[in-house]
């Protein structure tokens, strides 16, 4: 049985994607009674805005759900990262290829893009929508909601105790 799972969820700043990506899965896995048996963190390829709370108008695309991520704060990819977490999970294939650059040989982590957990979503990257208008911060919501959704019934398989479902 496992009794816990780390997962990283990884853009270029910090500021945008992967903390919504935190701030949703975090929501979730509440829902789902297993916020205890998980850990969940985000982070950036990027050095720019270490330090930083997320952007506000993903902060506003948040909210409007539920989900304050007004104490967050960026930082960068690291290596104890590669241990720490169980699943790496990339918002895009140029986050993808930097993480996967960055790993250590012996890295046990699942290094991936994050939305194939997401079943018939036709698309496997979240657009960065730092450049662009609101809508963008919407669509970010919209991708990440039902990848979490996967994300949490993947991991629940592999926390139960018999461990049958699991599937890594
Ligand atoms: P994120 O969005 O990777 O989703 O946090 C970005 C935020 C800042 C920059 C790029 C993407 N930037 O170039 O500063």
């Amino acid at each position: 049985m496992i009794a816990r799972l780390g997962v990283l969820f990884v853009c270029l700043g910090n500021i945008c994607r992967s903390p919504t990506a935190e701030g949703v899965f975090r929501q979730v896995a509440t829902r789902h009674g297993l916020i205890s048996r998980l850990e969940i963190d985000s982070a950036g390829t990027g050095a720019w805005h270490i330090g930083s709370p997320p952007d506000r108008r993903s902060q506003a695309a948040a909210l409007r759900r539920g989900i304050d991520l007004s104490r967050r704060r960026a930082r960068q990819v690291a290596d104890q990262d590669f241990v720490r977490f169980d699943y790496i999970l990339a918002m895009d294939r140029a986050n993808l290829a930097a993480l996967s650059a960055m790993a250590p040989t012996r890295s046990a982590a699942r290094v991936s893009l994050f939305l194939p957990f997401a079943r018939d979503l036709g698309v496997d990257e979240v657009p960065d929508p730092y450049d662009g208008g609101p809508d963008g911060f919407e669509h970010v919501l919209e991708l990440i909601a039902p990848a979490a959704e996967g994300l949490i019934q993947h991991v629940r398989g592999r926390l139960s105790s018999d461990g049958a479902q699991a599937t890594r």
